[in-house]
């Protein structure tokens, strides 16, 4: 999560304790203050509903085909998988551990179980817990479930998921109780949380912008919640207006999610809106025009392996022409730190060694096969950590209907010391027309 750079103020200089004092009662009447605006709508935030009308049917009476199916596909959209399905695991019966800055989170049972699932779930309270981020029995749930996001979807969308999650076969496996450490666990710490950063609510349709746009920013901001990973946080995990797709480090995971605007990060604002629906689909341009290929990797191609791929062609452009719309974010950095010259020729000497038959003697790649490393934004853009965890990881874009055979880099985590990764990434950041910082020990030592 990246914090605001603080300014280190004059602590040293002996000041008049009169002054020292007002400031102190100042600061102490401000806090005073801000407690009892949030104690508020915390309280309110810790009254339980009753419960009667949350409760349904243990069993759906005639589960409508149609609905069941348009369930299914929007679970695709909204990749409810990725956090409620366990690797190897029964489909929805509840998943591995998400890392966050507050501790583990777990995404529990979703199946028509009647003691560890959704089975004596109402339809009403499986949307109030999109909407408002509230379980069955009243508590609050913590906002790695993405009900900020999901906030938006529509009660139509709603109940088509609802019914495609109680057409499930019933598992009945516990789910992992969460995780987060104190205060982060306290429903009171959630309420607050959810009175200083949330808003329930659809997205405001903007009509001059057409129904494509709208149902793009339905697609990219609510069902499939990109700010989960693209928004810059504040420290307690909250998203500022206008912050939701400015791009943020996924902490714990040792990944940046670029910024959606910025066209030096993974903005698409000039792209062709067919090559966006092909990053989306295949996870590769890799055959477009050079200032437009990328391959996806790591979060990014779990995203277009479990849900993108799976969208229409419709919605995949809806979501390509929002996100063509997005302002180009504030300009760029300024100068950037260059590389001592015996930094870079260690750099080279790895680059020639181990990348050049891939990535070519220009860092020109191979056509539709190795990515180019000039020009290529994942080495160029100001944080290094993608192109430290690919050096690292190596990794291939997903396997999908569209790339089904992706050609793959090997690992180098075993084979370069932490100096020579930064060594090459240096040389690969200032190569070639490549203007980006240079890398250091530390940085590799980071990711690692
Ligand atoms: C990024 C991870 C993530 C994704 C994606 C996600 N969830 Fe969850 N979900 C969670 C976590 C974590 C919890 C548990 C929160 C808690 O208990 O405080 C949760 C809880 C829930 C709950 C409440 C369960 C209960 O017992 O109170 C429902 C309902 C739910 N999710 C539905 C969905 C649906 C439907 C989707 C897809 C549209 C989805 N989730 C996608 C992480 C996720
Ligand atoms: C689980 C976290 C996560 C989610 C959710 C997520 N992204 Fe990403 N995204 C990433 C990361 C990390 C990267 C950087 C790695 C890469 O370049 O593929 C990335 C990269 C991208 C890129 C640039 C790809 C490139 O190589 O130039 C685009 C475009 C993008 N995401 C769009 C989206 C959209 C649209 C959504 C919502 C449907 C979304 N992302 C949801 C983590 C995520
Ligand atoms: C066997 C061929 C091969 C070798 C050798 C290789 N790479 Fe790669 N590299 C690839 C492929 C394929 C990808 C795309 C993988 C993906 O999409 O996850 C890639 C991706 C990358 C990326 C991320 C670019 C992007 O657009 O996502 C970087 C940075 C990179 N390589 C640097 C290096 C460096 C530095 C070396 C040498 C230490 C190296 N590679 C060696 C094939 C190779």
């Amino acid at each position: 999560m990246s914090r605001p750079a603080h300014h280190a103020t004059d602590m040293g200089r002996p000041r008049p304790i009169s002054l020292v004092r007002r400031l102190l009662w100042t600061a102490l009447g401000l806090s005073l203050l801000l407690l009892l605006g949030l104690l508020l709508p915390v309280w309110q935030g810790l009254q339980r509903e009753p419960l009667p009308a949350l409760i349904g049917p243990a069993a759906l009476a005639e589960p409508d085909p149609q609905l069941v199916e348009r369930g299914a596909y929007l679970a695709r959209a909204g990749n409810c998988a990725a956090c409620h399905t366990a690797r190897g695991g029964p489909a929805y019966a509840g998943g591995e551990a998400i890392a966050t800055p507050f501790g583990r989170a777990y995404g529990g049972n979703l199946t028509p179980d009647p003691q560890h699932g959704i089975g004596l779930w109402s339809a009403d309270a499986f949307w109030r817990a999109l909407h408002e981020g509230r379980s069955r029995d009243g508590r609050l749930l913590n906002p790695v479930f993405p009900y900020d996001s999901f906030t938006h979807i529509t009660r139509e969308d709603s109940d088509a998921l609802y019914a495609f999650l109680r057409s499930l076969p019933p598992v009945a496996q516990p789910s992992t109780p969460q995780g987060l450490r104190f205060p982060f666990n306290q429903q009171a710490a959630l309420a607050a949380w959810q009175a200083l950063y949330f808003e329930p609510g659809a997205l405001a349709p903007e009509p001059a912008r057409g129904a494509e746009w709208n149902r793009g920013a339905y697609l990219v901001r609510g069902l499939g919640h990109c700010a989960a990973c693209h928004a810059t946080r504040d420290p307690l995990g909250g998203i500022r207006e206008g912050r939701h797709f400015t791009g943020g480090l996924m902490a714990g995971q040792g990944w940046y999610a670029p910024s959606l605007h910025d066209p030096a990060e993974a903005g698409v604002g000039t792209w062709d809106v067919s090559n966006t629906v092909a990053l989306l689909k295949t996870g590769s341009t890799l055959g477009a025009a050079a200032e437009q290929q990328a391959t996806v990797q790591g979060p990014m191609a779990e995203v277009v392996f479990h849900s993108t791929q799976h969208l229409s062609e419709a919605d995949l452009r809806a979501m390509a022409v929002y996100l063509q719309g997005l302002d180009s974010g504030p300009a760029p950095l300024g100068p950037f730190v260059h590389a001592e010259p015996s930094q870079l020729a260690l750099g080279e000497q790895v680059y020639r060694q181990h990348c050049i038959d891939c990535h070519g003697a220009s860092g020109e790649g191979a056509p539709a096969a190795y990515p180019a490393l000039a020009g290529n934004r994942t080495v160029t853009m100001p944080s290094s950590v993608n192109a430290l965890q690919a050096i690292l990881s190596g990794g291939f874009a997903p396997s999908t209907a569209g790339n089904p055979r992706p050609y793959g880099m090997p690992p180098y985590r075993t084979i370069l010391t932490n100096a020579e990764i930064a060594a090459v990434g240096s040389f690969i950041r200032q190569s070639w027309g490549n203007e980006a910082g240079a890398v250091s020990t530390l940085d590799v030592q980071r990711v690692r």
